[in-house]
Formats: structure tokens, sequence, C-alpha cells
């Protein structure tokens, strides 16, 4: 046996003000979507947005259902739209934005592990990594220079 280590290094910004101001544009799309976010079961709106090298910026938000699994998360819908839309296009960056209907949110959220592994499969489709940024309703951002940093030993095409 010997001991295999994975490291990841993400970058903390200490609020909104700090990012860089395309970054920071594209929080408050982020953040608009997330009004849209239909969360009547959980109360927790979450946002996405991504920027493609087209210049077109498509946003998502979470959609719920009654029957709970149907639901799905704003990085899906939005990453999912932008591949229906833009098959050709490439993701610049991808940011997210959370807030609870119940309590502040002020720690950054990241993507769940479904959605990882959804968004793992375009950085690999493109060949480049997709910087993520990532917050709550405020407070600090992180940024995640590719997926492959939320997701070590990532499950893609080179398996099958
Ligand atoms: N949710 C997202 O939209 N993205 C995530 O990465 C985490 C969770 C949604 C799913 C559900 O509608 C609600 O947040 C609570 O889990």
């Amino acid at each position: 046996m010997k001991p295999f280590k994975v490291t990841s290094t993400f970058e903390v910004y200490e609020s909104i003000e700090e990012l860089p101001e395309v970054i920071r544009d594209l929080m408050k799309q982020a953040m608009r979507a997330r009004d849209n976010a239909y969360a009547p079961y959980s109360q927790f709106k979450v946002g996405a947005a991504l920027v493609l090298n087209n210049n077109e910026v498509v946003t998502g938000s979470n959609q719920e259902n009654a029957s709970y699994p149907s639901g799905l998360c704003a990085e899906r819908t939005a990453i999912y739209y932008a591949g229906a839309k833009y098959p050709e296009a490439q993701i610049n960056y991808m940011v997210i934005s959370a807030k609870s209907m119940k309590h502040k949110v002020d720690a950054p959220v990241p993507p769940c592990g479904a959605c990882r592994q959804a968004l793992v499969e375009y950085e690999v489709k493109q060949k480049s990594e997709i910087p993520v940024f990532f917050m709550g309703e405020s407070g600090q951002v992180m940024k995640a220079n590719s997926i492959k940093d939320l997701l070590p030993l990532m499950f893609d095409k080179t398996a099958l």
C-alpha cells in the first residue's frame, strides 16, 4: 500500500466587491436568476450564471417538484440549457449564489456532488477548465479554478 494524495487549492474573496468587475456583474445575474428559483419545498434558492465564449450569458435556478428527486439544481439547469442552445460554445466561467428563505447564508455554497459530475462532463468536452465562483447570499466568495478541483478522482469517458 502507498498513499495517493489529492490536493485542491481554492481562492477566497472576502466579498463580491473584491471580485473582478466582469465576475461581479455575472454574480449579480446569478442572484437575479436565483429569484426565479421554484423552491417551495426547501425554501433554498440557488442561481447560476455561465458566460460562454460567444459572449452569451446563460442563467439557471433550481426547479423543485412534489416528487422531490424530479427537481433539478440551478447549476444543471444552466449548463444543460447552455449545452442545448449553444452546443459548440465553450464555457468561460460559472458563478453560483444561494439564499435560504429561512436563515442567512453567508458562507460559500459549493455545487452538490451530482452537479459536479454533470459539470465535469462539459469541462472534458471542451478540453479546457471551467473556473467556478460560488457564494451564499452574501459574504465570502470561493473560486475553484477547475471542476476537477471540486471533484477529485472524477469519473469521465476515459473509464469507459
Ligand atoms: N440545490 C442547487 O440548486 N444546487 C446545489 O448545488 C445544491 C442544491 C438546490 C436543490 C434543491 O432545490 C435545494 O437547493 C435544496 O437542496
